[in-house]
């Protein structure tokens, strides 16, 4: 999927996508950029074909290109293709296959270290490094950046997958890469072409109206609108993934028990030994 292919579609045609015939939002202003944007999929399937040289920079600059809070640039990225260390980083990922497969994984780390050695150099203690709110600007800020790597990717026709995964053991992960402290794998992301054989199907979200509120929070059908999202969802699942599962049903099995975390739960644990005392 390139910015060419989503561009050939019709604004209505990317929405109903989107969202499905009967919830298709009254959407404005229109461009290639926003087409793109709607076509986006999450592949879990790669040829081993490598990149066009420089593709890896390409995405970097992009990604480097994402708003950071204050300037701090409190993330970095490690580019891994060293199969023994995409091995290790899938088995602490549920083995998921597509780590292995793709020709580049990169691993986004919230890094607050580099600031802390600019202020170890300048001799100067830098008070806000143990607070949370650190923290958080740091995730962000690599979030941020990661999602423009991915547009970029996808305008290019490459796929993507995120993998957050590699939480479940952070510590684990930090030692695969050498992390120093303050500095934290917060997950990964797969880039590469995608397999003609798995399903690329754009996943369908909650209507508008279920997530978009004017002036104040909330909507009284929210009941409605989730069971009416519940059967698209059952319907994709069946044309993608074989099984029929409502989104209610996912997020119980993902949020209803602590399993579900994949040892993610000791996450604050991991944290404070890497670094971040989360103050
Ligand atoms: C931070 C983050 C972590 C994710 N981790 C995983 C993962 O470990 N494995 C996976 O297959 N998909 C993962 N995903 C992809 C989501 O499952 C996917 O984005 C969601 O189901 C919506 O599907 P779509 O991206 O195809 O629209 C992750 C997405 C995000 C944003």
């Amino acid at each position: 999927m390139d910015i060419s292919y989503a561009s050939s579609l019709s604004k209505t045609d990317a929405l109903a996508l989107r969202y499905g015939e009967d919830s298709i939002p009254a959407a404005g202003p229109w461009n290639d950029a926003i087409a793109l944007l709607l076509s986006h999929r999450s592949i879990r399937g790669y040829r081993p074909d490598t990149l066009p040289a420089g593709t890896l920079e390409t995405l970097i600059a992009a990604a480097q290109s994402a708003a950071t809070s204050s300037n701090l640039q409190t993330w970095s990225v490690i580019a891994v293709t060293d199969p023994a260390k995409k091995a290790a980083i899938a088995k602490i990922a549920n083995n998921q296959k597509h780590i292995e497969q793709c020709p580049l994984f990169l691993a986004w780390i919230a890094d607050v270290s580099r600031n802390q050695r600019l202020g170890a150099e300048e001799g100067v203690e830098l008070e806000v490094m143990p607070y949370l709110e650190t923290f958080l600007v740091a995730a962000i800020d690599a979030g941020l950046a990661a999602q423009n790597a991915v547009i970029a990717a996808e305008s290019l026709g490459l796929s993507t997958v995120y993998i957050g995964a590699m939480r479940n053991n952070a510590r684990e992960v930090g030692e695969i890469l050498g992390l120093p402290s303050g500095a934290m794998g917060v997950f990964g992301l797969c880039v590469g072409y995608a397999s003609p054989e798995v399903a690329n199907e754009v996943k369908p979200r909650l209507p508008q109206d279920a997530i978009l509120y004017r002036n104040t929070y909330g909507n009284r059908a929210e009941p409605q609108l989730r069971a009416a999202y519940d059967a698209k969802m059952a319907a994709f699942s069946v044309r993608n993934e074989m099984s029929q599962d409502t989104w209610t049903k996912r997020v119980l099995g993902r949020m209803g028990k602590i399993a579900a975390l994949g040892g993610r739960d000791k996450l604050v644990a991991a944290l404070h030994a890497m670094g971040f005392p989360l103050k």
